[in-house]
């Protein structure tokens, strides 16, 4: 195998770089020079960094970007299979534990579970001080952006929990029992928790806008498992100052890894660092998925899971 067959853009969990150099002695995109990677055939990446047109430039004998994760938004699809570069990610093998995760941030954010650990830790229990009575998350009215794979492992869930389920996507599903929104809003004023799992990208940027947060209301919480792009962020934070929204999950932000101190100061906001796929089992598994695909293609020319061409 040609020594330069497969490069990294980006920084990529250490399992993951270990085993594509020892398989193929893969190298980073910023080592190889400031020539064009004849040769490469593969580049790795992930969804936080991705491969655009400047990477593409580069790499004349690419046949395709195998990026670690579901979201892929950080890769410019378009460009890639203008180019003849087929896409792949991670689907599937994290479903489970975004959808663990969103539950978890559902009852954090309903309970106050973080807020009340605060309030213990500094100190409030021991001098009489109990924090305020919070929601019951047992039969909550739950709204999902994007019913997809995970959007439906979430809904699965929290049936379980006597939530009712509401849902808006592109297109009404035929195939699920849940209430189907035609708007946005729509699904915002009947939901007590709207639970954002649509992909990012173009098409979903700023979704989450002031009229979503103005349907949620004062009395509704606001879950993202998906991307920060989906909220207007700066809209979020003016409707959580003006006591507009009851309080919100984040797993994702618009610029990570910075977290505005607006949304950092306040207990009604719970914020995690981006831990959707975060277990020992399933960042092991979307390795393996990465390296299948790898292989695949070196030997058989194809991708185990392609990312779909856009359709119009
Ligand atoms: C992904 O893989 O895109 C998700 O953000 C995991 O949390």
């Amino acid at each position: 195998m040609h020594p330069d067959s497969v490069v990294m853009v980006g920084t990529l969990r250490k399992e993951l770089v270990e085993e594509l150099e020892r398989r193929y002695g893969a190298r980073e995109l910023r080592e190889l020079g400031d020539g064009p990677g004849t040769g490469v055939k593969v580049a790795v990446t992930s969804g936080v960094w991705g491969v655009r047109a400047e990477h593409l430039d580069r790499l004349p004998d690419l046949r395709a970007v195998v990026s670690f994760g579901v979201g892929y938004d950080s890769t410019d699809v378009a460009e890639c299979h203008r180019r003849g570069v087929a896409v792949a990610n991670t689907p599937d093998v994290l479903t489970d534990c975004v959808a663990d995760l969103a539950v978890g941030l559902v009852i954090d954010v309903m309970r106050g579970l973080s807020a009340a650990d605060r309030s213990v830790r500094r100190g409030d229990w021991a001098t009489g001080r109990q924090p305020a009575l919070a929601r019951r998350v047992t039969g909550a009215r739950v709204g999902i952006l994007g019913l997809g794979h995970i959007g439906g492992a979430i809904a699965h869930r929290l049936e379980a929990f006597g939530c009712q389920i509401s849902y808006h996507n592109r297109r009404r599903r035929d195939d699920v029992p849940y209430a189907y929104a035609a708007s946005l809003v729509d699904l915002a004023r009947g939901c007590d928790v709207l639970v954002v799992a649509a992909s990012g990208g173009e098409t979903s940027a700023g979704l989450v806008d002031v009229n979503v947060l103005a349907a949620l209301g004062s009395d509704g919480y606001l879950v993202n498992v998906a991307r920060g792009s989906v909220v207007d962020e700066t809209a979020l934070i003016g409707a959580l100052e003006r006591g507009e929204l009851a309080g919100v999950g984040l797993d994702v932000f618009a610029n990570e890894p910075h977290v505005p101190a607006a949304l950092l100061e306040r207990d009604d906001v719970v914020a995690l660092p981006h831990i959707g796929s975060a277990t020992v089992e399933t960042r092991a598994a979307m390795t393996e998925l990465v390296l299948a695909n790898v292989e695949q293609l070196l030997a058989a020319g194809t991708l185990i899971t392609p990312v779909p061409h856009a359709t119009v």
